[in-house]
């Protein structure tokens, strides 16, 4: 998937600004993650947002929009400045090069021209910082039915990840109608994926950022819609444009799907990167493993971790070996049973994680969460450590 460019824009006149949303609204790859009006504005906003482009209008005042152009440069070698102006005078242009621009556009703008322009901004950005397509991943979580765990592993991975400051982890509650990931996070929100869907024209990123919920751990949260009303204007178009904005802003974007395989879900299988399927050993789970699978594989999606959770609980029907013969693949992760970690985590609103680190159903989580990110290793063995020398002190 190609790289999304996010573009902040500076232009005095308010109409311009609009013209020019108007304009890339369409376009997968190209996201306005904020406009203003004023030079100094632009510059905290660089600050904060660290775009990949700054479109600079010159047609307010030159020379403060030539300061700008120079302080942007000198803040960072890598960010692509576009400069616009109604002028083409050879020499406005060519002041505005020796500023640090990299693009002069004539107002007003043509579609063609800009879009050769942030093609050319993609491989000089892809150039200097290596486009490297691992940097993100989009995981998404499948189970065999209702309740095997899903949303509490989901949630769960999502903690580990936020706790290790190189990630930028963010939960989507893809159960459109009756997902409960703000229960188990223990989050209030006043907007949701609806709200975000329903803006996505001309979505930019103080919109966004009201919509996406920070939990303690630092996870990141969008929830699901307030009812099914809501949830049924949800387009599988929408959701995967949004998901394309947000794998520039985020390093794991981890689905917690929907149990009804439908349109959305589908649309959400076929983009991840990494399906978990996520199962309990009872009979009917075990065939509807076998169907999830199909449905996989009709979206043409391989890479598949298959998870069995609440092992040793009376429900289990069959044994193992019997089960990886009837699902056709081994288990990648086995979760324990423990019903004591995750009802008072759930008593106190806190993800199992955070509230017993020591459990061996957690240990099983970051085992996954290692076969999703090996980067995470480092963390996981200082947990380890605590956990072997909690239970030498518990054997005595
Ligand atoms: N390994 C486990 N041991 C004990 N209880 C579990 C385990 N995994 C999940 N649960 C419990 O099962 C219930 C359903 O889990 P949930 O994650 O909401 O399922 P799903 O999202 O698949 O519907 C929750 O009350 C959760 O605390
Ligand atoms: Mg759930």
């Amino acid at each position: 998937m190609q790289r999304t460019l996010r573009i902040v824009l500076v232009d005095a006149d308010p109409e311009r600004r609009q013209q020019f949303k108007s304009l890339v609204a369409g376009l997968d790859n190209i996201w306005v993650e904020a406009d203003c009006g004023r030079y100094h504005e632009c510059l905290d906003l660089f600050t904060e947002l660290r775009p990949d482009v700054v479109v600079v209008s010159l047609e307010e005042d030159l020379d403060l929009a030539l300061d700008l152009i120079r302080e942007l440069r000198s803040l960072s070698a890598d960010v692509q400045i576009f400069a616009t102006s109604s002028s083409d005078s050879s020499q406005y242009i060519l002041q505005t090069m020796r500023a640090g621009a990299n693009e002069y556009l004539t107002l007003p703008l043509n579609l063609d021209d800009l879009l050769q322009a942030m093609e050319r901004a993609r491989q000089m950005i892809a150039r200097e910082q290596g486009d490297n397509p691992d940097q993100n991943k989009v995981v998404a979580f499948v189970g065999a039915s209702g309740g095997v765990g899903c949303t509490t592993i989901a949630t769960n991975l999502g903690v580990l990840l936020a706790q290790d400051r190189r990630f930028r982890p963010l939960l989507i509650d893809f159960d459109l109608v009756l997902g409960d990931a703000d229960v188990h996070l223990d989050v209030v929100h006043d907007y949701t994926l609806y709200d975000v869907v329903e803006n996505m024209l001309s979505l930019d990123f103080t919109l966004l950022k009201r919509a996406i919920v920070t939990h303690e751990s630092g996870l990141q949260f969008l929830p699901n819609p307030s009812t099914a009303a809501e949830a049924a204007v949800i387009r599988p178009d929408d959701v995967r444009r949004l998901i394309g904005l947000l794998r520039s802003t985020h390093t794991h974007i981890i689905l917690d799907l929907s149990k009804r395989l439908d349109s959305i879900d589908r649309a959400m299988i076929a983009i991840a990167d990494l399906c978990v399927v996520v199962a309990q050993l009872n009979v009917s789970c075990v065939r509807n493993v076998t169907r999830v699978l199909k449905a996989l594989e009709q979206e043409e999606q391989e890479n598949i971790l298959l998870v069995f959770n609440r092992i040793g609980s009376r429900e289990v029907m069959y044994p193992m070996d019997k089960i990886q013969e009837l699902v056709g693949r081994k288990a990648d992760i086995l979760v324990p049973n423990d019903w004591a970690t995750f009802a008072s985590a759930h008593e106190a609103g806190v993800p199992a994680v955070l509230h017993r680190p020591e459990s061996r159903a957690v240990a099983a989580i970051e085992e996954l969460a290692q076969l999703i990110e090996p980067a995470l290793s480092a963390q996981k063995s200082e947990r380890a450590k605590k956990r072997g020398w909690l239970s030498a002190l518990l054997r005595g």
